[in-house]
């Protein structure tokens, strides 16, 4: 797929992330409640000299998961070993990164709703009593072995929280949503982004950047980032809103923020449907996207921003949408 600018997803050119991801939670910006109670949790596991509940962080691409799962363990003092749900398939895999976990060490698995059934099952005990029972040998050759694990904290992470099963979800002693940002808190972002790679940016300018960031501070910094490239090149070497606004228009970022898909299922949901209800495996198949694409990226931020509502029959759009689709010139029939 064709990389966007606005896409949630990490792409290529992100590595800057790295010197502007914050480390610690005093420069994590805005999820105030997840970040109070982290603190406290951590705060009182380091009290009782204990490992850190396992913590299950989820919510949209972009929100600053992975962010927060490093921070966990700067904050603890601790190491991380990092791993993916999709990358563990065989149960050595699990078994080889769990066996170099030191005490009190961060294990984390982003995307860990990807974890095969099987596997889940080898987590259950691991979590639960810091031991690792495995079947060794092969055919009716077999044995089962205990290992005694250092006490871990594992840190999970998922777009889709709903697709963990009950017995994983229940085994995180501590359950997070990351929410979308509010303009005040992406500003402080972008202020903060702009003061580490040392490029001024007006308020006006960072207002506008702000508004056009789907609410995802991923989005927010990549924009920066583009921004800075125009203003370097073509302008005086500060932001200023007129840059932006120009930037943003030549990179085809809408006010809204919205991107491709977004319009696309919009526009089918306007036109080919008559404005809904219609139900979300409909919608998916006539613009040939996944249907948990739909669900976890594209319409979460489509309802929070009212272009789209929820109802017991479907998904319908609403007056705004289809005033932003005409404002672009597109025929939208009432
Ligand atoms: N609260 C925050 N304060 C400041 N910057 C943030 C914050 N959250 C995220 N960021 C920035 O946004 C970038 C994206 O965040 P991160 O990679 O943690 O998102 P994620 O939730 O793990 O996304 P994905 O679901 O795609 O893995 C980070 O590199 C960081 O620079
Ligand atoms: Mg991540």
């Amino acid at each position: 797929m064709e990389e966007r600018i606005i896409s949630r997803e990490e792409i290529t050119g992100d590595s800057f992330d790295n010197t502007i991801r914050p480390q610690y939670i005093k420069d994590y910006i805005g999820q105030d409640e997840v970040k109070e109670n982290i603190k406290i949790f951590i705060e009182a596991a380091k009290m009782r000299n204990e490992s850190l509940d396992h913590v299950l962080l989820y919510g949209p691409p972009g929100l600053g998961k992975t962010t927060l799962a490093h921070i966990i363990a700067n904050e603890l003092g601790s190491n991380i070993k990092t791993t993916t749900g999709p990358s563990i398939e065989k149960s050595g895999d699990l078994a080889a990164i769990l066996s170099t976990l030191e005490p009190g060490d961060v294990l984390f698995i982003d995307e860990i709703h990807r974890i095969p059934k099987f596997i889940e099952e080898i987590l259950y005990p691991a979590m639960e009593d810091f031991e690792l029972d495995i079947v060794v040998g092969s055919d009716n050759n077999t044995r089962n072995i205990k290992i005694d694990l250092p006490p871990f904290t594992l840190v999970g992470a998922t777009t889709r929280a709903g697709d963990l099963s009950s017995p994983l979800r229940d085994r995180f002693g501590i359950v997070s949503k990351l929410n979308y940002y509010s303009e005040e808190e992406l500003m402080q972002i972008i202020k903060r982004t702009s003061r580490i790679l040392e490029m001024d940016i007006s308020d006006e300018a960072c207002l506008e950047l702000a508004k056009r960031s789907r609410k995802t501070p991923r989005i927010a910094n990549r924009l920066f980032k583009r921004v800075r490239d125009f203003a370097s090149v073509i302008g005086d070497g500060s932001i200023d809103v007129g840059i932006t606004k120009d930037a943003l228009k030549r990179l085809k970022v809408d006010k809204y923020g919205l991107d491709q898909i977004d319009i696309e299922y919009l526009v089918s949901l306007a036109t080919k449907f008559n404005g809904g209800p219609v139900g979300i495996e409909t919608i998916a198949a006539s613009i040939g996207e996944e249907v948990s694409t739909i669900e976890d990226v594209v319409e979460p931020y489509l309802l929070q921003e009212g272009f789209i509502k929820r109802t017991p029959r479907g998904r319908v759009v609403t007056e705004k949408a289809k005033n932003h689709l005409r404002g672009m010139g597109l025929v939208i029939i009432d």
